[in-house]
């Protein structure tokens, strides 16, 4: 039976899964809820968005996706208050940054509409599965690929714009170790390294297994012009504090711009924590944790949350770091799921109910 909701059409699924479900164990980003948002571009238009049943796509094997990557994505997460209230975390941020990917992948930019009413829908629809335990949420995959197809090394004249969601736990299963790399790169000046775009992570699970192969979780990247400077790691922009500042590297069209870093940022300048945007050489972070002034070190995204980091492994020396009793990464790590599980006041206006 098809229902409409804010111009959306919804067709529910005749049976749900929920009930397999242990929300008391929850991994990352491994089961899916019983609907998903699709949109289709063709005619040089978005068509209608429809919520569907959660279901495999079929694609033409000569799709461009396939064969030159035409690929975006982005991140978010519904949390669900004590009252069953369920809030996004400035989500219009992520709608942004999708056309901004949009825009340097040649792929069409989605109307605000589209994206928001589309979103609110699919999470009206499945909202029973918006995870209330502590800790847990629902993330949320928006993603947009060339489906149009052609060997023609071109922009495809197809796409599919598709939210799907997955009631989840930390990203992170214990403690994070991370290389700072020296030898291999992310992102090229000129690039798309700033884009939410499939290959720039494809092109780092190599170096990762690699790393991970001598323990380490992540892999934090360096400018690609000399690997002197810190950029972000993986999955999550990356913070140092050295003594009591707390530093991290500015945007550039290498690097991801988080909205996590963005309202850590916000966050610390109003707990009165002295911050610098600056660059930061590795020599710099290896000197201050071989003279103690080392403190800290996080990172911090929508998945990651903030995670501090346990040690770091440069040049075949391992650093660890001290645990610290008042640290920073969980004083801010406190106040931002405080605001994004409404728990505490929103002076800044990011909550968005849904
Ligand atoms: N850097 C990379 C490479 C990421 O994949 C992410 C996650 O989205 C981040 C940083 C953090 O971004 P955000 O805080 O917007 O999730
Ligand atoms: C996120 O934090 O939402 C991301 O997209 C990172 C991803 C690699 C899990």
């Amino acid at each position: 039976m098809e229902a409409v909701m804010n111009n959306v059409t919804i067709e529910k699924a005749k049976t749900s899964k929920i009930k397999d479900v242990d929300f008391d164990n929850l991994s990352f980003g491994s089961i899916y809820t019983d609907h998903m948002l699709v949109c289709d571009y063709k005619n040089g238009q978005w068509q209608a968005p429809k919520v569907v049943p959660y279901q495999p796509i079929t694609l033409d094997p000569s799709s461009k996706i396939f064969h030159y990557g035409q690929s975006i994505f982005e991140g978010m997460k519904a949390y669900k208050d004590e009252s069953g209230s369920v809030w996004l975390f400035r989500p219009l941020e992520n709608f942004k940054r999708l056309n901004k990917s949009a825009k340097r992948m040649a792929m069409p930019e989605l109307p605000e509409s589209y994206f928001m009413d589309g979103l609110t829908t699919l999470l009206h629809v499945d909202s029973d599965w918006i995870p209330q335990n502590a800790g847990s949420s629902l993330y949320i995959r928006p993603f947009m690929f060339a489906s149009g197809n052609g060997f023609h090394a071109s922009p495809a004249d197809e796409y599919k714009f598709i939210i799907c969601c997955a009631p989840s736990g930390s990203y992170f299963s214990g403690k994070v170790k991370v290389l700072i790399e020296k030898q291999y790169s992310r992102a090229a000046n000129g690039g798309v390294g700033f884009a939410k775009t499939g290959g720039n992570y494809a092109g780092q699970f190599y170096p990762t297994r690699l790393a991970a192969e001598k323990g380490y979780q992540q892999v934090i990247w360096t400018d690609d012009n000399n690997h002197e400077f810190i950029e972000e790691a993986g999955a999550m922009n990356v913070f140092v504090r050295i003594n009591d500042t707390l530093l991290t590297a500015p945007t550039n069209d290498r690097i991801l711009d988080g909205i996590t870093r963005k309202s850590i940022l916000d966050i610390a300048e109003d707990e009165g924590i002295k911050t610098e945007i600056r660059k930061v050489s590795v020599k710099e972070v290896v000197d201050a944790a071989k003279n103690g002034s080392l403190k800290e070190m996080f990172g911090a995204g929508t998945a990651a949350v903030v995670s501090p980091i346990s040690a770091f492994g440069y040049e075949g020396v391992d650093y660890d770091l001290p645990e610290l009793k008042d640290s920073y990464a969980s004083l801010l790590k406190k106040r931002i799921t405080d605001i994004q599980y409404n728990r505490a006041e929103d002076k800044f206006g990011w909550r968005h109910e849904v």
